[in-house]
């Protein structure tokens, strides 16, 4: 399926570019169709925002243009769909901010534990370009341009065994983290095995007992069905990271100015929408965890930030990733 559909998409592409016009010496088109890849099923807040945002899109361009979204990994997972960004077969994908730290190191800033207070904090922060401009533009030359961002929530700890109260409870336990030295770090500090793998796998490490536990935040545990397998939450709350939607810088560069100015505004309308939504999500996605006998509890806060804290001012290592900070921190608390 994955193969069938990545032939067509280069094909499609081939033809896009064939179909280019050129005005003011930058080459335009005017119509065509993007593909936009997210690992999330076709519920999940993101994927639902930005699929307002296709439909709203292909309205206000009078059908010229189509945006098809291909939800649940179907393209491949993030850093695979990453390369295919970057050589302009697909146009448009939601990555994690880990997945944008092992291209440019500041990005780690947003991905340190307990940098956002909570996810007024964080949006306060990640759409504000004064702050992220430089950060958003730095990786053009790889042809990927981060266009807006959205919550993923506030990440907690779930494993098979428990409860977890504190840090010492991790103790030989392997827990899936995201592909970054930052999530291997933060859980070997929190006392666990981190073992890296990417979003897809993880359901069946965790049903094969590859794995003890991972960590996410409600709606992904819900909506990926893993608390069918790992019936422990524990609300940590260590993490709030964000997820970017990148796109092809050269894709970016073909709409012609009126059509660019409608899907900025559609863009900045699919962020709040998302905020909306992943509320309402999460909210559901508790209740499920309830009526499923998931075992939720409250662990021991202040020793997991304990335990955890020492590696942020060591993840700083420049003086644009210490001022990023800065300027995170000057933000929370509604300042
Ligand atoms: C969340 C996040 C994704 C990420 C995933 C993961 O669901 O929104 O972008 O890929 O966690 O843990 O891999």
């Amino acid at each position: 399926m994955r193969r069938w559909l990545l032939r067509a998409l280069t094909l499609v592409s081939a033809f896009a570019l064939a179909a280019c016009g050129a005005k003011g010496g930058v080459a335009t088109v005017e119509g065509g169709t993007l593909h936009l890849s997210i690992n999330q099923t076709a519920e999940h807040p993101m994927t639902v925002a930005l699929k307002t945002m296709a439909d709203n899109f292909s309205e206000r361009t009078d059908g010229r243009w189509t945006l098809v979204i291909h939800p649940n990994e179907v393209l491949g997972a993030q850093r695979e769909v990453i390369q295919l960004l970057q050589d302009d077969i697909v146009e448009l994908a939601i990555v994690n901010g880990s997945q944008l730290e092992n291209l440019n190191h500041d990005f780690r800033v947003f991905n340190l534990p307990f940098v956002f207070d909570d996810i007024d904090h964080q949006m306060a922060v990640v759409n504000n370009p004064e702050i992220t401009k430089d950060l958003y533009s730095s990786l053009t030359g790889s042809n990927i341009e981060v266009i807006a961002a959205y919550t993923g929530g506030e990440r907690s700890l779930y494993t098979k065994r428990g409860p977890i109260n504190q840090p010492a409870d991790l103790s030989g336990m392997k827990i899936r983290v995201q592909e970054t030295d930052t999530n291997l770090r933060m859980i070997r500090q929190m006392s666990g095995s981190p073992t890296p793998m990417s979003y897809g796998e993880v359901y069946t490490a965790l049903q094969a007992g590859v794995i003890n536990g991972a960590e996410n935040n409600e709606v992904s545990y819900v909506q990926q069905k893993h608390y069918e397998v790992a019936k422990q939450w524990s609300y940590t709350r260590h993490l709030i990271i964000p997820d970017y939607l990148i796109a092809s810088h050269a894709m970016m560069q073909r709409f012609t100015p009126e059509d660019k100015a409608i899907f900025d505004e559609l863009l900045a309308q699919s962020v709040t929408d998302e905020i909306k939504l992943w509320n309402d999500t999460t909210n559901e996605a508790l209740e499920t965890m309830k009526s499923a006998g998931v075992t939720i509890t409250e662990p021991d806060a202040d020793a997991f930030r304990k335990a955890i804290e020492p590696m942020i001012n060591d993840s700083l290592t420049t003086d644009a990733q210490r001022e990023l900070f800065e300027k995170t921190r000057a933000l929370a608390g509604g300042k």
